[in-house]
């Protein structure tokens, strides 16, 4: 897939993906002579905020339109299209946003199967007014005289968006594309992509020994269980409790480790050293470099302790590794990784890289986990910070505080989760604030802690909503925490989206 800057590029490689067939994406601008080198079965040119005709506009190159591969342009990529063989796009005078009805003119190809009347979503100003020369014209829609259009040799543009989900019929363009047009067979499987890794990850690895730290999350549970399919006890796993984790979090991850995946796990209890470093430590970014300065020479001491090591292996993800062509969306995207990645490891480590997963997203790994018979609540875990409680835990981290909100947030997942909203929902958890208030309990009057209740939707963490938890629920969420919770007399819930606010509180 050719990205032009679509805010919607990675759904669209999702979806290919969803059918079964692997899908990369690349700049836009990538020279054909590139592209041909990983074979395509075929192109699909994602949409993108430009106008053709801008002096700055991401161009295709000509000859990847000539090449005789199959070719879908979606939107600003159907404009390309248009533009580079002969055709006319007119900047839009009546801008088409949302929902539209599309006329079918052609039953065939893209729309084969589908009705002749679809609901589609648009959201363009351009529009191409002239077809190029030997074009015919496959559906048009109220603003779009030419809504989609074919050369008949593989070539189609289409204005609309089928990676979206008010584009019901869009999974069917697509696999029309895939399969009918491109002639690709849905064989992007869990299971075809493990054979495949543990294959190639044997091949580099030979005999050497590779090192994985486990954070608890399920990318590096993931990959460290890949990697041990593929190299067995050549692989040791070092995983450190930073003090900073969940109530039970350590005992879970090595019974699933260790347990169920019989992997060879270096347990460091390092309470004692993080909570030292961060005693007195009220800024959040501090906090940060703290618990990553901290993690690193922890890590570090255990490698060394074990010899010589060849390799490390990291669950990095597909999206942390494509190069986007938008400006705005590599400044921010670039912001919030550094922003992030405090508590991963430094580069120039003295190890080789191994990232199993650098071309998968986040689905794709779950569906992997299960694959490799890893137990679901480990598959289906929630996002959980690198700096751990130590960003939950406002103003000081102590030992006192954070069992305080151990316990807490053990109320907001236990019930969350009893409620079945736990794979609803992106994240749900619980942040001590560094407020006391007053409060009355039984004869007595109390002056404690107040927690507060974050639960939210989110497709990639980016922006994010609050989560409409119904009443009863906060109310017994609330309720357990007052009753259950020693130190805490007031439940309050956070009813900020992102943007403006963060996921986190700190
Ligand atoms: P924010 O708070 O920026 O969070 O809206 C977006 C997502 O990132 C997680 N997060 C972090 N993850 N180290 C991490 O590994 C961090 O310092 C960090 N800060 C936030 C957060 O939980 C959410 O999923």
């Amino acid at each position: 897939m050719l990205d032009f800057g679509s805010q919607f590029s990675q759904l669209i490689a999702r979806r290919v993906r969803e059918a079964n067939v692997y899908c990369e994406l690349v700049p836009g601008t990538t020279p054909w002579a590139q592209l041909k080198e990983r074979h395509p079965a075929g192109l699909i040119l994602s949409g993108g905020p430009s106008s053709v005709y801008d002096a700055d506009a991401p161009q295709v190159d000509p000859d990847a339109l000539r090449a005789g591969v199959p070719v879908l342009g979606i939107c600003y990529g159907m404009q390309l299209i248009a533009h580079h063989l002969g055709g006319k796009v007119d900047p839009g005078h009546a801008r088409e946003y949302g929902p539209a009805l599309l006329s079918v003119r052609d039953p065939n190809a893209l729309f084969r199967g589908l009705h002749g009347e679809l609901p589609v979503w648009m959201s363009h100003g351009d529009h191409v007014s002239e077809m190029p020369p030997g074009f015919r014209l496959l559906a048009t829609s109220g603003n779009s005289p030419v809504a989609a259009f074919t050369d008949g040799k593989g070539i189609f543009g289409i204005q609309f968006h089928p990676e979206v989900v008010h584009t019901p019929s869009g999974r069917e363009v697509l696999r029309n594309f895939l399969f009918g047009v491109c002639q690709c067979k849905p064989s992007w499987t869990p299971g075809s992509f493990i054979a495949e890794a543990t294959e190639s990850i044997r091949a580099h690895v030979v005999g050497g020994r590779v090192i994985c730290a486990l954070s608890g999350g399920v990318d590096s549970a993931v990959a460290a269980t890949l990697v041990h399919r593929a190299v067995g006890d050549q692989l040791t796993c070092v995983f450190v409790n930073n003090g900073l984790l969940r109530k039970e979090e350590p005992e879970r991850v090595l019974d699933v480790m260790h347990g169920n995946l019989d992997m060879d796990i270096r347990y460091v209890d390092a309470t004692e050293r993080f909570l030292t470093a961060l005693r007195g430590v009220i800024d959040p970014e501090q906090k940060r470099r703290i618990v990553g300065r901290e993690f690193i020479s922890v890590f570090e001491a255990e490698a060394t302790s074990l010899g010589h090591i060849d390799f490390l292996a990291q669950g990095t993800l597909y999206p942390d590794v494509i190069e986007s062509t938008a400006p705005d969306v590599v400044a921010t995207a670039s912001k919030i990784k550094t922003h992030h990645n405090v508590g991963g490891l430094p580069p120039g480590l003295r190890f080789q890289l191994i990232e199993p997963l650098r071309y998968l997203f986040k689905d794709e790994v779950r569906a992997v986990g299960l694959e490799l018979g890893m137990p679901e609540e480990m598959v289906y875990r929630q996002p959980f910070p690198g700096p751990g409680l130590s960003i939950r835990c406002l103003g000081e981290v102590t030992a006192d505080r954070l069992e305080i909100l151990r316990n807490a947030d053990w109320v907001v997942v236990d019930e969350i989760k009893r409620n079945g909203l736990y794979r609803q929902v992106w994240q749900s958890f619980a942040v001590l604030t560094p407020l006391e208030t007053v409060g009355v309990m039984g004869d007595f009057r109390t002056y404690a802690n107040v927690v507060a209740v974050r639960v939210v939707t989110s497709e990639d963490a980016m922006t994010a909503d609050w989560a409409r938890v119904p009443y009863e629920v906060l109310a017994r969420i609330s309720n357990r925490i007052v009753n259950e919770v020693k130190g805490v007399n007031r439940v309050v819930f956070d009813i900020t989206s992102k943007p403006p606010g963060t996921i986190e509180w700190e």
